[in-house]
């Protein structure tokens, strides 16, 4: 249907400006590109039968009751985790079960493979952490359940992984706070129905990993709670998050440096501070993140909507991005690029470098903005941003008075976009193709029918 449409497009394209030269040929090859970026949601080399299946799956239990866990939310069960881990991890198709109906209270604790082949955690209790910020152990300041160098291992279940953070989001800034899961340098985990709330900080993190699947994750923390951002992607490859409803006080999800083919669909955010790419290049670092779709989302009063966000100073690139299909429902900053992101009580100077940002498509976004800069494209002067798509944008303020902002930002658009962003086309580098105001409008027409024929 996509390729239906491109082509179809293209063609329009073709006709309306047959002598736009090399030019043409270069957007050309964006949209392909961008249209292209699929990310299969389904991995083929991820196990086959995700459900365990007690006797008649030839698995084998491991009950953390079993080693002594207690369950009862006071006593400390830490150790009956560390021992059924063990005994888990290294039984071949083994189920690390928490039961249901219980609250067991675990420790800071490092859960690490590689393991036997096909366990699974099936996690249907409930998971507390100590609340008390001066009981954790100094030796794990950053981590709470830490599950690393896992091979095709399954997390499912109907449990919850709870924090306890509420005194942390209390105290200093400056303390180390835990993330709540990790999971780290692993491949082909899938992840399905848990539920993660009241992190110290950040929810759910997946850290070096290859393949991931996560579906049906439901991640909970007040809308004030500081830094606890619901699902972190760092340094990962291939993961596909789907079917999740996140409300949290900071981004929904966030993407950051080293992380490439990460695909987000049917996703609810609210509270939160949206779904960003970023913050990247913080004190002059490099970051590189690459082909990033997110397609089918809400997002209900949040505070950014589909954001990228870079320090001055950094290098490297975002390249490769397609948020499509989303709804705002007053959400302030509904698109936004920030190369001048600054989260520091001092103000950032500008400096000559910055992380590059290209091929940004936007489209079928839709809704009401709280802020006025309904779209915001803060670029570098020094780093502009380039080939920014917009297609079928429609963003409305209460009030009527929506607007686009551009600073060094270069892109073109297709469709209907309200409010106008002419200003993309203002810095005109030799790159632009169609003019808003005058060709578009008649352009957008026709190829606004094909959108309604080709792609419903
Ligand atoms: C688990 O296994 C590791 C590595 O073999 C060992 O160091 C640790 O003491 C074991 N922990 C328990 C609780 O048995
Ligand atoms: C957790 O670890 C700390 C520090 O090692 C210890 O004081 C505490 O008793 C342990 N258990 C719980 C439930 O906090
Ligand atoms: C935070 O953790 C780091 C090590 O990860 C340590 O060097 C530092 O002292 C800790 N800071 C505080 C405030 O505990
Ligand atoms: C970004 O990722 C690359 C590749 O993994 C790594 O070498 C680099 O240290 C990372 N940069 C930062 C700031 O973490
Ligand atoms: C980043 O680079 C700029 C320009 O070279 C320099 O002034 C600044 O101190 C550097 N910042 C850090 C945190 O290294
Ligand atoms: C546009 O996005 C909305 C919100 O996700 C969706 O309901 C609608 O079907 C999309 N329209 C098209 C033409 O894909
Ligand atoms: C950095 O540059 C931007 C764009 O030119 C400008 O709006 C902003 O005020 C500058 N910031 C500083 C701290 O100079």
């Amino acid at each position: 249907m996509n390729k239906l449409f491109l082509v179809s497009f293209l063609g329009l394209l073709i006709t309306a400006y047959a002598v736009a030269g090399n030019m043409l040929y270069d957007n050309f090859n964006i949209l392909g590109e961008l249209e292209d970026l699929d990310i299969a949601e389904e991995g083929a080399e991820l196990l086959e039968d995700p459900f365990w299946i007690s006797e008649r799956g030839g698995k084998v239990l491991v009950n953390v009751d079993s080693f002594g866990a207690v369950g009862d939310g006071v006593s400390d069960d830490t150790e009956a985790f560390r021992k059924a881990w063990n005994t888990s991890c290294s039984t071949p198709k083994s189920v690390f079960l928490i039961p249901p109906g219980r609250r067991y209270l675990v420790n800071a604790t490092k859960f690490q493979g590689p393991c036997a082949d096909r366990l699974v955690v099936q996690i249907d209790g409930t998971i507390v952490a100590p609340d008390e910020p001066n009981d954790w152990d100094p030796k794990l300041p950053r981590l709470w359940l830490d599950f690393s160098k896992l091979k095709g291992v399954v997390f499912q279940g109907n449990g919850v992984i709870d924090g306890s953070g509420s005194k942390w989001w209390a105290s200093s800034c400056k303390k180390n706070k835990s993330n709540a899961l990790t999971i780290e340098s692993s491949s082909s985990i899938k992840v399905k129905g848990l539920t993660i709330q009241n992190s110290q900080q950040m929810n759910f993190v997946i850290s070096r990993c290859d393949s991931v699947r996560v579906s049906e994750v439901q991640v909970s923390c007040p809308g004030d709670s500081p830094n606890t951002d619901g699902i972190h992607i760092t340094g990962s490859t291939n993961v596909v998050l789907q079917d999740s409803k996140i409300g949290t006080g900071d981004d929904c999800i966030s993407i950051v440096n080293a992380s490439s083919a990460i695909k987000m669909k049917r996703i609810y955010c609210g509270p939160g501070h949206g779904v960003s790419i970023g913050s990247l290049g913080k004190d002059n670092s490099t970051a590189i993140v690459t082909k990033v779709v997110l397609d089918t989302a809400l997002l209900r009063e949040t505070t950014n909507g589909v954001r990228i966000k870079t320090w001055q100073g950094g290098s490297g690139y975002v390249r490769g991005v397609r948020f499509e299909n989303v709804r705002m429902e007053d959400v302030a900053n509904p698109i936004i690029i920030d190369q001048f992101y600054c989260d520091s009580p001092k103000t950032c100077q500008n400096q000559t470098s910055a992380v590059q940002i290209s091929q940004i498509m936007y489209r079928n976004i839709s809704g009401t903005t709280k802020s006025k800069e309904a779209m915001k494209f803060a670029c570098s002067d020094t780093t502009p941003c380039s080939n920014i798509v917009l297609s079928n944008i429609n963003l409305e303020k209460k009030d009527g008075t929506a607007e686009t902002y551009c600073n060094s930002a270069q892109g073109f658009g297709t469709g209907i976009i309200n409010p106008s962003a002419d200003c993309l086309n203002s810095h005109d580098k030799g790159y632009i193709l169609i003019d808003h105001k005058e060709n578009n409008a008649e352009l957008a027409e026709r190829i606004g029918d094909r959108i309604t024929h080709t792609e419903l």
